[in-house]
């Protein structure tokens, strides 16, 4: 998800959920205009670290020479695989004729994929829409377009561009396309706690499912494991100070916190303030809301504030993680 799932926030996400059967992650989309973009901005949203489960970069754009291209670099900086989106509905995408706009022809949606498919011959590359652009009438030929394009698994967003973000599902759509196609579809929209993961492919037929928003809530949705507040507030201790050894300044990566706790469910971290989760947010001071994390998690103080520990330093659950070197080379 855009300015969600960068590295930082992907990589203890992805620690916290092994071994489990969280398949994999996408990158953010990252936005190709009329050049291939530069090696050194997709290995940036690659992130340094791998692990057993596949990271792959999605790309976005609407020409196809810049795209193919792009992605033939992605492979070449380490994705294992590249993923297209046809879903995005910000202004900035449908003006360039990318992401929804092209829920509109799937002709071109298939010419889209298959310009991609040629130029990373040996790789996978996956397709991810949404229903439809003002309705979910077409659907199925919307999955058939990814899949005649050459598309290894298809990821169907079951909202449509109009209907943006709203509370309300529809995960018939997914299961038309399921009924549409032979590739694998992985349904999206709606899983708001680990119990529906298993619901989508139960009502739809989807071999795999992905979640959205619920993961800034609750990192370990994947796993369903329950957790304490401590590992709660641990997790974003990890992310602030992730972030800070990036070079974020104190105030800046407390601001990202905020943004995940905005949406917190995980941990009965609320359990632990008597104004409950506003009371985290209303606190202004960005190093104050670090120490009385750092005392949620049972952490000294001061480490709290040192952003030079590594993951593996403080020996939390990241070190159950296994990094894998690079998927592909
Ligand atoms: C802030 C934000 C950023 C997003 N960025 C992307 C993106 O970069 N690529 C993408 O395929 N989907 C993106 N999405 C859509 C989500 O991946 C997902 O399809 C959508 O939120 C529905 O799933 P959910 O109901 O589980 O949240 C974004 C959604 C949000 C809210």
């Amino acid at each position: 998800m855009e300015g969600v799932t960068e590295p930082s926030f992907r990589d203890l996400v992805l620690a916290r959920n092994f071994p489990s059967e969280l398949g994999g992650a996408f990158t953010e989309f990252v936005r190709v205009i009329d050049r291939p973009l530069p090696r050194h901005v997709l290995a940036r949203h690659l992130g340094e670290r791998r692990f057993a489960q596949p990271v792959g970069l999605q790309l976005m754009g609407a020409d196809l020479a810049a795209l193919a291209e792009s992605a033939r670099c992605a492979i070449e900086v380490g994705a294992p695989l590249v993923d297209l989106n046809f879903g995005c509905p910000a202004k900035g995408a449908l003006r360039g004729c990318a992401g929804s706009a092209v829920l509109k022809d799937p002709a071109r949606l298939e010419a889209t994929v298959r310009a991609v498919v040629d130029a990373v011959p040996d790789h996978p590359v996956t397709a991810k829409i949404r229903a439809g652009y003002d309705d979910a009438e077409h659907v199925e030929d919307l999955a058939r377009a990814a899949e005649a394009g050459g598309a290894s698994m298809l990821t169907v967003h079951c909202r449509t561009r109009a209907e943006a973000y709203q509370d309300e599902v529809d995960w018939t759509r997914l299961a038309r396309a399921v009924q549409a196609v032979a590739i694998p579809v992985c349904g999206n929209g709606g899983v708001n706690v680990h119990a529906d993961l298993e619901r989508l492919r139960r009502e739809t037929g989807c071999r795999l499912a992905m979640v959205g928003r619920a993961a800034c809530g609750d990192p370990w949705i994947f796993r369903g494991a329950t957790v304490t507040s401590a590992d709660a507030a641990r997790f974003l201790l990890d992310y602030a100070e992730k972030l800070s050894s990036l070079g974020a300044s104190t105030k800046g990566a407390v601001g990202r916190v905020k943004q995940l706790l905005v949406h917190w469910t995980a941990g009965a971290l609320t359990g632990t303030d008597a104004d409950g989760r506003t009371g985290w947010l209303r606190e202004q001071d960005p190093a104050r809301l670090l120490a009385r994390l750092a005392e949620a998690a049972g952490a000294d103080r001061d480490a709290a504030l040192n952003p030079s520990l590594s993951d593996e330093d403080r020996g939390t659950a990241v070190g159950a993680l296994r990094p894998v070197p690079a998927i592909h080379t």
